[in-house]
């Protein structure tokens, strides 16, 4: 079983029950939706925010939480992709969102540990020095001022630091702005799921699961992953990475690190405890992680060309979208939410000339895209053939099920074909999840939908006598 970190909760909201309407819907109440109520919140606009769960329960609960614009190799990404200028102005938008997020926190005197501290870039296989010297000559372009230095307690081959990062804990700082919505033009739902949606003279029809409806001039959709496969085929377009986090007692460093050689690997203290993402291409089995003080696993939309994807969907329509941030979200989410806001209520944001939801093209991002789908391709066809220790496939009525055994004999017999976009689920051993190897989609031995992109459930296919 998993066990978070940041599990710390001070509000409880209803969920939708009659048919409402407002000026906009935010669909998701994770750190992005929430950030962009706050923003909301000193305009006349009816915000209605509903989450499917409970808010910040998803990837914002399980992040690592660090506010740095040293972000692993995403400003060589989008270098290689769009060039000096567009990298440029991307790093430079994640140092002024960090001072935002700084300023909403001293300002509203959020109680969420943020601490100051330095970012490192590390290597420890040396066939990796000329892609770290790359990015420090980028950061040192950019006028960052980064430096080659040792970080403490950690052997490598080479690093460099920049300074001026923080880390906080993420969802003390949702708790913060959650009670800055209070008594104002925001109203807030939990356990309230969007299942679809569809236009009617200038305005979404958003249907929920419990049957309700929201009718609004504005949908924005801070779900961290759209549902569905249409617009433009989202899910092809980008990847999701997935990362094991693990935490165990150590004195309180004041610094994070990052590694360069493996995706997505890093280090970041919180009071007595040090804490290691490592990248996980496996979604279970790993037993040594759950043996750790606190431990979970956690993924992100990643998208080829390294920039995240926010703005309108389509041109002309009150349709907007703030994702694919790269495991960069506490940040992104900010400049996310002050791009949408700006563009709900028609202001100038020069952001909004920096990001986008449809970038053009780059043979770099192409090349990256094509070798990614032929490992999806292999990935899909061979998630037919993968076996779990504790739970059986059987065929009933000729259609694919997965059957679970619990400690107490009973059975628990479910569909294994994602709702999504039909990929064959695999059996999380660990948390005793059916889990989508596609996109992420989490499902419960009952079929009750945890995670992802899917808005459906899979269903019980026979008794479970
Ligand atoms: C291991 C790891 C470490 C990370 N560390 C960092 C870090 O150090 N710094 C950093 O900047 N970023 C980090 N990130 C990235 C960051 O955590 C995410 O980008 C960010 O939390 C995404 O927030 P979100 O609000 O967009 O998504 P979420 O937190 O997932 O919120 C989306 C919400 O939408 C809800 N939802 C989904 N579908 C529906 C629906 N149909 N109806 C209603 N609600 C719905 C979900 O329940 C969820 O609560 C890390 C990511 C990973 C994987
Ligand atoms: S097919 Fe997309 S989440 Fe399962």
């Amino acid at each position: 079983m998993e066990k978070l970190l940041w599990d710390t909760k001070k509000y409880n909201y209803k969920s939708v029950n009659e048919d409402k309407e407002c000026d906009v819907l935010i669909v998701g109440g994770g750190i992005t939706g929430v950030s962009l109520a706050y923003y909301l919140k000193d305009y006349n606009e009816k915000v209605i925010l509903i989450e499917r769960n409970k808010i910040g329960g998803a990837t914002t609960m399980r992040s690592t939480a660090k506010l740095t614009h040293l972000q692993q190799d995403i400003a060589l990404k989008i270098y290689k992709s769009y060039g000096f200028f567009k990298s440029k102005e991307y790093i430079d938008a994640q140092v002024d969102a960090t001072f935002e997020i700084v300023n909403i926190i001293k300002k509203n005197h959020i109680r969420c540990n943020l601490e100051k501290n330095t970012s490192f870039l590390y290597i420890n296989n040396k066939k990796y020095v000329d892609k770290l010297r790359d990015l420090y000559e980028l950061y040192d372009k950019f006028g960052y001022k980064p430096y080659y230095c040792k970080i403490p307690n950690v052997n490598c081959y080479l690093s460099f630091a920049v300074d001026n990062s923080y880390v906080f804990h993420p969802l003390l700082y949702i708790n913060g702005l959650l009670s800055c919505l209070k008594n104002s033009n925001v109203s807030i739902y939990e356990k309230t799921s969007m299942i679809n949606y569809f236009k009617i003279n200038k305005k979404f029809v958003v249907m929920l699961d419990n049957g309700y409806k929201i009718t609004c001039k504005h949908l924005v959709f801070a779900n961290h992953y759209l549902p569905f496969v249409f617009p433009y085929l989202l899910p092809f377009r980008n990847y999701l990475e997935t990362s094991n986090v693990t935490v165990s007692k150590s004195n309180n460093l004041f610094y994070n690190a990052i590694n360069l050689d493996k995706d997505d690997e890093s280090i970041r203290f919180f009071k007595d405890y040090k804490i290691n993402v490592s990248n996980s291409k496996k979604l279970s089995n790993n037993s040594i992680l759950y043996n750790k003080d606190f431990s979970w696993n956690n993924y992100d939309l990643m998208t080829f060309h390294g920039l995240p994807l926010i703005g309108r969907i389509r041109r002309d329509e009150n349709i907007y979208i703030a994702s694919g941030f790269n495991t960069w979200g506490m940040t992104n989410s900010n400049i996310a939410a002050r791009i949408i806001s700006s563009l709900i209520v028609n202001k100038e944001n020069k952001l909004c000339k920096v990001f986008n939801s449809r970038y053009k093209f780059s043979l770099y991002a192409f090349i990256r895209f094509i070798k990614y789908n032929i490992i999806q391709i292999v990935n899909y066809i061979s998630s037919y053939f993968k076996r779990s220790d504790e739970a059986k496939i059987i065929y009933v009525d000729g259609k694919r099920c997965g059957v679970y055994i619990d400690k107490s004999g009973k059975k628990h017999t479910v569909s294994i074909t994602c709702p999504h976009m039909k990929c064959s689920l695999q059996f999380n051993n660990v948390k005793k999840t059916w889990d989508c190897p596609c996109h992420g989609s989490e499902f419960d031995v009952d079929g009750n939908l945890l995670r992802g992109p899917s808005v459906k459930c899979i269903k019980k296919s026979i008794s479970n006598e």
